[in-house]
């Protein structure tokens, strides 16, 4: 308790100088379009200090409030509205049969057919070089298993996605500009402990890499009870959603009981099967539960409304699978791609 309440108030003494440092970031960020880990830091100790009210002068500072240049076809205004009126009043939407079953089998076979970064535990020291294996359903060695990023846009269907004009609109309505792809990755968690690990982010925490951004959370394979439903507090996106004692924490994962004890009727648990798209506003509280057995196979992609906040690290994608019609017209969107 003493301890948090030191963190506030560092926070509190820091809050003019933090203000300052924002200022100049964001000047930093648009005359060179890079960003420092110093200006981040400020942003994460505002956002902690205001319950997130900060995000929405950084945002419409660094933010392109123009339209983006697509067709909507046979995509209804009514459908985008209704999406981004149930994520601005809720954090989340769920989408049903996003990817069919097929597609799914699809990913998933690519995914086990491919050599993957392996995630040990939070016991080994995860700053030792990455280690590379095949995923083995039988003989687990790991707690989250992860498609090296710069091969996870080598395949048509997933580079697909990342320029549906569908996901596109409802970035744009929500951040009421222009969206920037940020990155895709795909993972498969299994049950190799049965302790919550923190950096397969199994423990409650929010994102906070951007000033507003969205993630399409892709289920891959069927998740239930058993093998760890994505987990997401309503309501919690907002400015002052998460309550003030778990930021005053600052940018950390917070344990269950807390969580429970704030939020008990607010916690949703996604039990969804293959296909079903999650889109989240993940700056609210979330977590993935951990496995008690099987695996899960989930596919993340993310846009922003800027690139402010933490480096960039862009992602390769095949030239081949690039949409050159909405990628032509549309380049803002996808300045973080290196087409190969
Ligand atoms: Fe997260």
């Amino acid at each position: 308790m003493q301890k948090i309440k030191n963190k506030k108030l560092r926070f509190l003494i820091l809050f003019p100088l933090d203000i300052l440092l924002t200022l100049l970031g964001i000047l930093y960020y648009k005359f060179f379009k890079k960003n420092h880990n110093i200006f981040y830091q400020s942003m994460v100790r505002l956002f902690c200090i205001t319950g997130g009210k900060s995000n929405k002068y950084i945002n419409l500072l660094t933010s392109n409030k123009d339209k983006l240049n697509i067709e909507q076809n046979n995509i209804h205004n009514d459908k985008i509205e209704n999406i981004v009126k149930k994520i601005h009043d809720n954090g989340y939407f769920v989408y049903d049969d996003f990817l069919s079953s097929d597609e799914c089998d699809d990913i998933l076979s690519f995914c086990i057919n491919s050599e993957l970064n392996i995630r040990p535990n939070d016991l080994k020291n995860w700053s030792d070089k990455i280690e590379k294996t095949y995923f083995n359903q039988d003989n687990v060695k790991a707690v989250m298993y992860e498609m090296p990023k710069n091969k996870v846009l080598f395949k048509k269907n997933l580079s697909d996605i990342i320029f549906n004009s569908e996901i596109l609109l409802i970035c744009e309505k929500y951040f009421n500009g222009k969206p920037i792809f940020d990155h895709s990755s795909l993972s498969i968690s299994t049950s190799y402990s049965d302790k919550p690990d923190k950096k397969a982010a199994q423990l409650f925490h929010f994102d906070l890499d951007r000033p507003k951004w969205l993630k399409f959370l892709i289920y891959v394979s069927d998740v239930d009870n058993h093998n760890g439903p994505h987990a997401f507090v309503e309501g919690t996106h907002k400015d002052k959603g998460i309550n003030s004692y778990i930021l005053a924490n600052g940018y950390d994962r917070t344990p269950d009981e807390i969580v429970s004890k704030y939020y008990k009727d607010k916690i949703k648990n996604f039990i969804k099967k293959k296909g079903t798209l999650i889109i989240e506003d993940t700056r609210g509280l979330h977590k993935g539960t951990v496995l008690k057995s099987g695996f899960r196979c989930l596919l993340n992609i993310q846009f922003n409304s800027s690139n402010y906040g933490t480096k960039i690290e862009k992602q390769e994608i095949k030239a081949e699978y690039v949409d050159n019609k909405i990628y032509s017209q549309n380049k803002y969107t996808y300045q973080n791609l290196i087409i190969k």
